[in-house]
């Protein structure tokens, strides 16, 4: 098995807002109810950003979790990568504001957009921007406050989104047996109409008749999503596993994106993988776009799931739509 990007993930930080919704917040004055959404979401609570808190506010705390956790200085950073379809605002581009926030003074910076794909796409951009040797740490975070970009009154679309953030710092491996064996990103635009915010952007810009009509709030093809991704991510797994030869059980952990248990749930049985080597935090955290396979793979880092040496699968499906799959020797 080659290793393909010799970049090693050197450490991990994640934050998520300490106001939180439950199922049953929704249920006082939806016509919804905690057993549908446990049912068809697995989700049972989601944070929620709270006054003064933005996405900048909480990726940066992520950012200095990870920096920490890497035994690095913030200024040690030459490279930030914000993932997010959630800007704090149009221009300039978030990742800006954060390096503000964060004080790092010398450091390239600019945002993906990718929706639930962010975080991903940014660590195998950061990762060929490494290896050509233009950059040497990269501080990668997906963030999101989706909570404001969903239509309170839409019951299909506001139980599912949540706030955090989830960090990563990547430099040169030091050691040629660890790194990516495997990157592949992918999109495919002619579905970009499955989860979209109709307002808000040159095409529509805001004006009154836009917030009458609720355009400037997501919207999304719930069931041609959810099709698309369990065949869509099933393949994926599979492409990814034979490009390096691999059996399922190698792996150490998979952390998937987190829109739906039952998604994460139909690739587990396909890997005939425990559930102890998948990760869920969906239950806790709803779909948090971007921001949820790092909060995921920092947790399993923390409690011991995925140490150094082991295989990782890291994989993920959303807005546009996109995909990105990483198998990572951590
Ligand atoms: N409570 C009760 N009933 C509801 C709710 C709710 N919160 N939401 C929808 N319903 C109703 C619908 O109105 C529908 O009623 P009808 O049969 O009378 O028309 C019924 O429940 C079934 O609706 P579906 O949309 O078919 O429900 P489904 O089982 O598909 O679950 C869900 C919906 C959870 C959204 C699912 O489709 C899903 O997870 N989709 C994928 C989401 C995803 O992967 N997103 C990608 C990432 S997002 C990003 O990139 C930002």
């Amino acid at each position: 098995m080659d290793i393909v990007t010799p970049v090693i993930i050197r450490g991990t930080g994640s934050f998520v807002p300490e106001q939180t919704l439950t199922n049953d917040h929704f249920a006082s004055y939806l016509d919804t109810s905690d057993e549908w959404i446990v049912q068809r979401t697995g989700i049972r609570k989601r944070h929620k950003a709270g006054p003064g808190e933005s996405t900048s506010t909480i990726a940066a705390e992520a950012c200095r979790r990870a920096v920490t956790d890497a035994g690095m200085d913030l200024q040690d950073i030459d490279l930030l990568i914000l993932c997010t379809a959630t800007p704090d605002m149009p221009i300039p581009s978030t990742s800006c504001i954060l390096k503000h926030q964060l004080g790092i003074e010398e450091a390239a910076s600019f945002d993906i957009s990718a929706a639930c794909s962010g975080l991903v796409y940014g660590m195998v951009v950061a990762g060929q921007m490494l290896t050509t040797g233009l950059f040497k740490n990269a501080l990668v975070c997906g963030a999101e406050v989706l909570t404001r970009y969903c239509d309170p009154e839409d019951r299909s679309t506001c139980i599912l989104f949540g706030d955090g953030a989830g960090a990563v710092v990547m430099s040169k491996s030091p050691d040629p047996e660890r790194g990516f064996l495997y990157n592949n990103l992918g999109a495919d635009g002619s579905k970009w109409d499955f989860i979209w915010m109709p307002a808000g952007g040159t095409r529509e810009p805001i004006s009154q008749k836009v917030v009458d009509e609720r355009l400037h709030y997501i919207r999304m093809r719930g069931r041609d999503v959810y099709k698309i991704a369990v065949t869509k991510m099933q393949r994926m797994v599979d492409d990814a596993l034979a490009a390096c030869g691999l059996e399922p059980n190698e792996l150490s952990m998979a952390i998937m994106h987190q829109s739906n248990l039952r998604i994460i749930e139909s690739v587990r049985t396909r890997l005939k993988l425990p559930p102890e080597k998948v990760a869920v935090n969906i239950d806790e955290y709803g779909n948090t776009s971007a921001a949820s396979i790092g909060l995921a793979l920092d947790a399993a880092r923390k409690d011991g799931r995925v140490k150094e040496g082991d295989l990782i699968l890291l994989m993920a499906f959303g807005a546009g739509v996109t995909w990105g799959t990483i198998i990572a020797r951590m």
